[in-house]
């Protein structure tokens, strides 16, 4: 089956890391007709705006997309093209799987989890303004709405992915209202899906027991404050951000991507690590029906890390991004062959 799928390159290393994931997807047998759009600086140069119609057109008809990081002026400028993106699809849910690989330096290399946030409220909404100068009001909404959408969401997930644990994470010991009805509605759908263990825990001691014994947790449930810091401390856990890929997924459409920035100090250089993305990509390609070339490209990914003699500089290396890249398509295309 030919797939069409938007493609946002992305500005900084998204170009390089982007060019190598989608030859490694090519070169692994997936018809794709890709459609580029641009975002961020870029769109704003060549159409006037930093998130153009046509690129949500084009996500909304493909219903997937596959895109790299854009970078947000700090301070003065426009404001984050990802977030923009999530609000104009509904992309209500992101998805975090955090897994150590092979030979990367890590605490924690067996770890095997997932992270499930709520994207579209809470605290992150950024409902902010000035009450008087000098008091400033944030307003942290929780709808039992999109409470529910998500823990469905989780659920779902786990069902389909085979995990036995969803763990919600909150603070309804003190926001008894807003944290209160968040775990509600989590407990109230868990009813619907008996074969999975569900428990939930004060996100301080989430934090404190995923240092100390990371390994009691399989799929994690958070909020959209406290799941945008705890997945960054989780990707710390396995090595960092620049290997953990990520998916913000609505009904509309979903949209996967490396959970790191646009690194502005080795754009142009080559030499950035694709990991990131490619898992992102694999993880789309089990979203669009390609389990098995998802399943060929992890295991030749898997392969090039285990001999750990191709890699990137960021891990110790001094390889190109295109001569891991390459590295990767002969690991599946020799196991294919049946050559060892
Ligand atoms: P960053 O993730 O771009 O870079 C942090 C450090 O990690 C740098 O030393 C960089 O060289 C390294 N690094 C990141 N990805 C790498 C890769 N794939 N291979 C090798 N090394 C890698 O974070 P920073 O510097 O805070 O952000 C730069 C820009 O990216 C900012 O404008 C920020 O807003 C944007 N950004 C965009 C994101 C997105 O589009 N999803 C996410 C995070 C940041």
């Amino acid at each position: 089956m030919k797939h069409i799928i938007t493609l946002i390159p992305g500005d900084g290393i998204g170009p390089e890391v982007s060019a190598q994931v989608v030859r490694i997807i090519e070169a692994a047998g997936v018809e794709v007709t890709w459609e580029t759009h641009y975002a961020g600086a870029q769109a704003l140069e060549k159409f006037g705006d930093t998130l153009p119609q046509e690129l949500l057109d084009s996500i909304l008809h493909n219903k997937v997309a596959l895109k790299g990081p854009i970078t947000t002026p700090i301070g003065k400028g426009f404001t984050s093209v990802n977030v923009g993106l999530r609000k104009a699809l509904d992309l209500y849910a992101n998805l975090r799987p955090v897994r150590a690989l092979p030979n990367v330096p890590c605490r924690y290399p067996e770890l095997d989890l997932v992270i499930v946030r709520e994207n579209t409220e809470d605290l992150y909404a950024g409902l902010e303004h000035v009450v008087v100068p000098g008091v400033v009001e944030s307003l942290k909404i929780i709808t039992e709405k999109a409470s529910t959408r998500i823990a469905r969401f989780a659920f779902d997930y786990a069902r389909r992915e085979g995990r036995k644990k969803i763990t919600a994470v909150h603070k309804a010991n003190i926001m008894k209202l807003s944290d209160g009805l968040f775990l509600e509605c989590f407990r109230n759908v868990a009813r619907d899906y008996p074969e999975i263990a569900a428990d939930d825990k004060i996100v301080d001691n989430a934090c404190m027991q995923l240092v100390m014994r990371p390994e009691q947790f399989d799929v994690m449930l958070l909020e959209n404050l406290y799941g945008d810091i705890v997945s960054d401390l989780c990707a710390g856990l396995v090595g960092g951000l620049g290997l953990v890929p990520g998916a913000n997924i609505g009904e509309r459409g979903a949209v996967f991507e490396a959970v790191h920035g646009s690194a502005p100090d080795i754009a142009g250089q080559g030499v950035a690590n694709p990991t990131a993305l490619l898992q992102s990509a694999i993880l789309m390609l089990r979203h669009i029906g390609e389990r098995d070339a998802a399943e060929r490209i992890e295991q030749g990914m898997l392969a090039v890390f285990r001999e750990g003699k191709v890699r990137t500089r960021d891990i110790g290396g001094t390889a190109k991004t295109s001569e891991f890249a390459r590295a990767i398509i002969e690991a599946f295309s020799d196991r294919a062959a049946g050559v060892n």
